[in-house]
C-alpha cells in the first residue's frame, strides 16, 4: 500500500486483525524482513510493516535520517491510517528507532517489542565506522555492505543449509539505495545514549535476543532487561541477528505471547 506526507511515498503492508503491530525494519533492509510475521502471526494482530524512508519502496532518503526523523514518519504513518495505540515492535536499528518513538510519542505506544537491539549509542571507533561506510555505499553501491554483513545476519548452519534464505536477506541488503544506506548510517552514528532513560520506561516490554547474535550479542538484551523494570527477555535459539527470519516460530510465540494480555 502506498501512503504519502509532505510529498514523499511511503510503502507499507497492512494486514490481520487485533492489536495493532507496528514492525520497524533494521539495517540495511526492508519490510520484507517481516515475511514470517506478516504470514505467521495475521490472525493474532494487525500488523502494519512500513519501508523506511530511503529503504524498499519508499521514497529517497536525505543526506542524514535520524532516529527521530524515522519515528516522524512512523507517526504520520499511524496519524494516516487513524491508528491511536501500537505496540512497537523494532530489530537492531528498528529497534533504536523504537526507542525514538517511545520517547517522542508515548501516548501512541501500548506496548514495546525490542528485538536483536540496543539501547546504547555507538562509540568513537564505530562512528568511525559508519561514516567509512556510508562512503563507501555511495561509491560503491549497498552490495559492498550486503557482503560485509550477511555472515553476521545469519548463523553459519543457515547459511549453508538454507541458501535460499541467506539469498534472500543478501539480495534484500543489496538492492538497498546507497543514498539510503548512507543516511541510516550517519543517523545511527548521531543516536544518543539511552541507556539511563530506559529505565524510566513503564510500558509494557518484551526483550527478545538470539544466542547467535555477534552484532549485538545478548548481553545487550540483557541489561535491557535488568534496566527495564517489569520487562520480558526471551532468548531465540538457533539464531543469529535477523532472529525473526532465521527462528520465527520461536519469535512469532514469544510475540504471540506478549500481546495477548494487550488485545
Ligand atoms: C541493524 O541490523 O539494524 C544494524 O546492523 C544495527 C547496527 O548497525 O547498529
Amino acid at each position: 500500500m502506498r501512503f504519502t506526507t509532505h510529498g514523499i511515498a511511503f510503502e507499507y503492508e497492512d494486514v490481520g486483525n487485533g492489536v495493532p503491530l507496528l514492525l520497524i525494519h533494521g539495517f540495511p533492509l526492508d519490510h520484507t524482513v517481516w515475511r514470517s510475521q506478516i504470514e505467521g502471526l495475521q490472525t493474532s494482530a494487525r500488523l502494519i510493516a512500513p519501508d523506511l524512508r530511503g529503504f524498499g519502496a519508499s521514497g529517497d532518503a536525505p543526506d542524514v535520517m535520524t532516529m527521530d526523523d524515522y519515528a516522524d514518519d512512523l507517526q504520520a504513518l499511524l496519524h494516516s491510517l487513524s491508528v491511536r495505540q501500537v505496540v512497537v515492535c523494532g530489530l537492531s536499528m528498528g529497534g533504536y528507532i523504537a526507542l525514538a518513538f517511545l520517547a517522542k510519542y508515548p501516548d501512541l505506544v501500548k506496548g514495546l517489542i525490542l528485538a536483536n537491539t540496543r539501547a546504547g549509542a555507538d562509540g568513537e571507533q564505530a562512528r568511525e565506522g559508519r561514516y567509512a561506510n556510508a562512503k563507501k555505499a555511495l561509491e560503491e553501491g549497498a552490495s559492498v555492505i550486503a557482503d560485509a554483513m550477511l555472515p553476521k545476519m545469519l548463523t553459519d548452519t543457515t547459511r549453508e543449509h538454507r541458501p535460499s534464505l541467506a539469498t534472500f536477506v543478501h539480495s534484500m541488503m543489496a538492492r538497498q539505495r546507497a543514498t539510503g544506506v548512507a543516511a541510516a548510517l550517519k543517523g545511527m552514528a548521531a543516536r544518543p545514549d539511552r541507556n539511563e532513560w530506559i529505565k524510566s520506561i513503564n510500558v509494557r516490554t518484551l526483550i527478545i535476543t538470539a544466542r547467535g547474535d555477534t552484532l549485538i550479542p545478548p548481553g545487550e538484551g540483557e541489561a535491557m532487561r535488568k534496566a527495564i523494570a517489569g520487562s520480558t527477555l526471551v532468548v531465540i535459539p538457533d539464531a543469529a541477528h535477523l532472529s525473526n527470519i532465521e527462528n520465527p516460530d520461536a519469535f512469532n510465540t514469544a510475540v504471540k505471547e506478549f500481546i495477548g494480555p494487550l488485545k
